[in-house]
């Protein structure tokens, strides 16, 4: 029984995919109940032939009566929880005086707050079944950091904290507790950001060209790693962060090609 935030579109889609693959029974939890229910719709094809089920819940991860509502709905329509992926995000901008206070609160809320908020209420459900695993979806912008982007940077460096201090206190209940950094992948947060640039098409090779493998990722390519991170074939592994990010962070500044 898994829950996947912001499971509708883009890296939670594709994760949710990736465990629905696996047998997992999936609840997505997402804000848009147009995209979540397109979702089901499409992941239920996924789920033909094996056991798990798919089902949505229409919540706002960053207010705490929906994160609760979204574990029990879950419990209710499955049974439990054994998997919770922290996925939903929110892409903000801005520089340190040009970020407003409501940007800042915004991005803490659902970047920060609503994962802490969904582990609050999933893992005494996992506690119930004798063990549970969380994957936090943080960024390459959670380790290091680029131009206007201070609200969104601070998240993903603060869900690196979260993964960690999450996984010392659940590590003895065997809870385990992992965190993705993806690089650019192809979804529709990405999208709309090369869409909304003067030249989208030269965005577009310099996004794919910053990433030494060549190319930006697709969202499976984040999904596959969280579904192994959430299995127990990752079993020994917990406060890990884990680089998925085509060698984006590797060359030194200035590396000549
Ligand atoms: N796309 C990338 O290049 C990239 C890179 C690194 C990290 N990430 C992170 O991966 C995660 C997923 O990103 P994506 O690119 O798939 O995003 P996306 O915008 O394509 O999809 C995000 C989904 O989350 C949902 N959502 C957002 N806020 C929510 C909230 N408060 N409550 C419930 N649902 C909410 C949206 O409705 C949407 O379905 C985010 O945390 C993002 O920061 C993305």
């Amino acid at each position: 029984m898994a829950i996947v935030t912001g499971g509708a579109k883009g890296i939670g889609l594709a994760a949710a995919a990736c465990l629905v693959r696996e047998g997992a029974e999936v609840m997505l939890v997402d804000w848009s109940a147009e995209a979540a229910s397109t979702a089901v719709k499409s992941l239920t094809s996924v789920s033909e032939g094996v056991s798990g089920g798919v089902d949505c819940v229409v919540a706002d991860i960053s207010k705490i009566a929906d994160a609760e509502h979204a574990v029990a709905a879950t419990v209710e329509r499955f049974g439990g929880v054994d998997i919770l992926v922290n996925n939903a995000g929110i892409q903000t901008f801005g520089d340190p005086i040009t970020t407003t206070e409501e940007i800042w609160d915004k991005t803490m809320n659902v970047n920060l707050k609503g994962h802490w908020l969904m582990s609050k209420y999933a893992i005494p459900e996992m506690l119930k079944r004798g063990k549970g695993s969380i994957v936090n979806v943080a960024s390459v912008q959670g380790l290091a950091s680029q131009r206007n982007v201070v609200a969104y940077s601070t998240s993903k460096h603060a869900m690196i904290g979260l993964t960690r201090s999450m996984a010392v206190d659940m590590a003895s209940r065997q809870v385990r507790v992992n965190c993705v950094c993806p690089g650019t992948v192809n979804t529709p947060m990405v999208q709309s950001v090369v869409q909304s640039d003067r030249d989208p098409d030269r965005l577009k090779i310099i996004l794919d060209k910053m990433h030494p493998i060549g190319r930006i990722a697709e969202p499976s390519e984040i999904g596959e790693v969280i579904a192994f991170l959430a299995s127990d074939r990752a079993s020994f592994m917990t406060g890990s962060v884990v680089v998925v990010d085509g060698g984006l962070l590797l060359p030194i500044a200035g590396s000549p090609e």
